[in-house]
């Protein structure tokens, strides 16, 4: 496993490369979600490459960027057994160096959901995986659906800016108690790790209601905001019952549609989806 930090050296490390190459971006702290991603892209591509860069502009100035969890070695100690070829591990300085001032963004789909309650946040996620893109050059690049605006907008950016790769949209990895899992929930006290399966169980609810013949978005809206309100742990930011595709609130669910809610168990915000339909 050739681990590199420069760009020249990614530039090295990706030319010894033939073949089909898999992409899995990640900001460290890897967890068996991430994990599910390299070892899908290590299935379907001939090299598998992971960066890890904790990526400053896609957090707000009140969000947890220097309380972010980091710890490189363990990340290198999970990766090295999976047979990953190149780890690229770029500093700050190397991603946005002085006088940086070029910024990719998508419209529309940015707007709702986590556009909506952290603003700018994709346009550093838009711009930091274009340029992930550009020094790796991969064949597939890999996302979770655990991240399901995230993964419709790089999705769009893709096509629009014409890159030349296939985006891969992977499952969400979940803990036994249906608690999807994260890099965030190391952040839980033993009481909020116990109420954080609310999410999961607000999403399994409005499923429910749906798979009982439902179709009022309103009405499964409010099962979600009900089950997540009878939990005293559990502070909903928001609810949402989408077009799939266009990420707009429905009124009625014809097609799919795209459960999703941001939920703060005190200090730590959670967020997590199902796909209907
Ligand atoms: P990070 O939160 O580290 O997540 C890296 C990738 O792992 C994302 O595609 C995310 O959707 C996926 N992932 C996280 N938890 C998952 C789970 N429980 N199951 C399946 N996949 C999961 O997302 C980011 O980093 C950043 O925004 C990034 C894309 C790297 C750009 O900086």
């Amino acid at each position: 496993m050739q681990i590199v930090t420069s760009l020249p050296d990614l530039r090295t490390a990706r030319l010894s490369l033939t073949g089909r190459v898999g992409l899995v971006p990640t900001m460290g702290y890897l967890h068996e979600g991430h994990l599910s991603l390299v070892r899908q892209s290590q299935a379907e591509c001939d090299h598998t490459i992971v960066t890890i860069f904790v990526n400053p502009t896609q957090f707000g100035a009140n969000e947890d960027l220097s309380k972010y969890p980091r710890d490189l070695e363990r990340d290198l100690s999970l990766l090295r057994p999976l047979g990953v070829d190149v780890v690229w591990t770029p500093s700050p300085e190397i991603m946005y160096p002085p006088g940086y001032q070029t910024w990719v963004e998508v419209e529309a789909l940015t707007h709702p959901l986590e556009g909506a309650m952290r603003p700018g946040h994709f346009r550093g996620v838009t711009t930091v995986v274009a340029k992930l893109f550009n020094a790796t050059q991969p064949h597939k690049a890999y996302f979770g659906q655990k991240d399901a605006q995230q993964a419709a907008v790089i999705r769009r950016m893709a096509v629009d800016l014409n890159f030349p790769l296939e985006v891969v949209v992977c499952p969400t990895t979940r803990e036994a108690d249906g608690l999807a899992m994260s890099s965030r929930n190391k952040y839980l006290n033993e009481a909020e790790r116990k109420a954080a399966t609310v999410l999961f169980r607000a999403l399994s609810a409005a499923k429910d209601l749906y798979e009982g013949g439902e179709r009022d978005a309103e009405k499964i809206r409010a099962k979600m905001t009900e089950v997540l309100e009878a939990e005293p742990l559990a502070q909903m930011q928001y609810v949402s019952c989408a077009d799939y595709d266009t990420l707009e609130e429905l009124d009625v669910v014809k097609g799919k549609a795209l459960l999703s809610m941001a939920v703060f168990l005190g200090k730590t915000r959670l967020i997590d989806n199902f796909v209907l339909g």
